[in-house]
């Protein structure tokens, strides 16, 4: 059986941060020895993201990507695009694109394998809606979303999943730690059931409404190897303030 994964705090700023807010990435740069940090700002950012970050232990990473290398393909971005402004992760479907622009699972896929084809890893997003949690669709929902959006060549190199409940974005509500565990436990095995050992080292995130005030509770819960943060990213201070839970 592998080690624990190392833990990772990862922050999407969504459609959100204009070049004065590269400020707060300056301020997130001191060390952290227990778990890594990520920053995924807007296309607009990252290359300005990178130069703030440099020579310090967070990463720069992207929110989408193109499935084609290149190509005509009007105002989209290709994971090779974003490896060479040395984007190290890029989100996939995210509830937000899947929703806003009707990515399948299908889509997904090839996205995160055109992130892996770039050397880069692919954050894997999957999560119930509100309806299906209701309905008790949960697990079902969030495994056949695995089971679609995770491609074969998958390892703990090139692909972390985060489990992001679509009703828990952006609305201050969260699972319980049990809800939580019982769907982080559910994919693990579900990883393992395909990948094997691999599948123990695949990192899982948790996210939706990750706070400093509950970031403790959030990430001491089984097979929870670090957040997808959103609104909470957007400064310094709760951004580490959330990483601190490592401490
Ligand atoms: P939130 O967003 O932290 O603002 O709820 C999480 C996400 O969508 O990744």
């Amino acid at each position: 059986m592998t080690d624990t994964p190392r833990p990772l705090v990862a922050g999407n700023w969504k459609m959100n941060g204009l070049q004065a807010d590269l400020a707060q990435i300056a301020l997130m740069t001191d060390d952290r020895p227990n778990c890594d940090l990520l920053i995924c700002p807007p296309f607009t950012l990252i290359a300005a993201a990178q130069i703030k970050a440099q020579g310090s232990i967070i990463s720069i990473g992207a929110q989408d990507c193109h499935p084609a290398v290149s190509g005509a393909h009007t105002g989209d971005v290709s994971a090779g695009m974003l490896a060479d402004l040395g984007c190290t992760h890029v989100i996939v479907g995210h509830s937000e694109r899947r929703a806003d622009h009707g990515e399948t699972d299908q889509l997904v896929h090839a996205k995160a394998e055109a992130v892996i084809r770039a050397g880069m890893t692919a954050i894997i997003c999957v999560g119930e809606t509100e309806a299906e949690r209701d309905a008790g669709q949960t697990m079902d929902r969030v495994l056949s979303q695995l089971a679609g959006s995770v491609p074969t060549t998958a390892s703990s190199d090139n692909v972390i999943v985060a489990y992001e409940p679509v009703w828990a974005i952006g609305t201050g509500r969260t699972p319980t730690p049990a809800d939580v565990a019982d769907v982080h436990n559910g994919l693990r095995m579900a990883l393992v059931d395909r990948f094997a050992d691999q599948g123990h080292a695949i990192r899982l995130l948790y996210g939706g409404s990750v706070k400093p005030q509950n970031a403790q509770e959030l990430m001491s819960v089984s097979n929870v190897n670090g957040a997808l943060v959103g609104g909470a990213s957007l400064t310094a201070d709760s951004f580490l303030g959330i990483a601190a839970a490592y401490d």
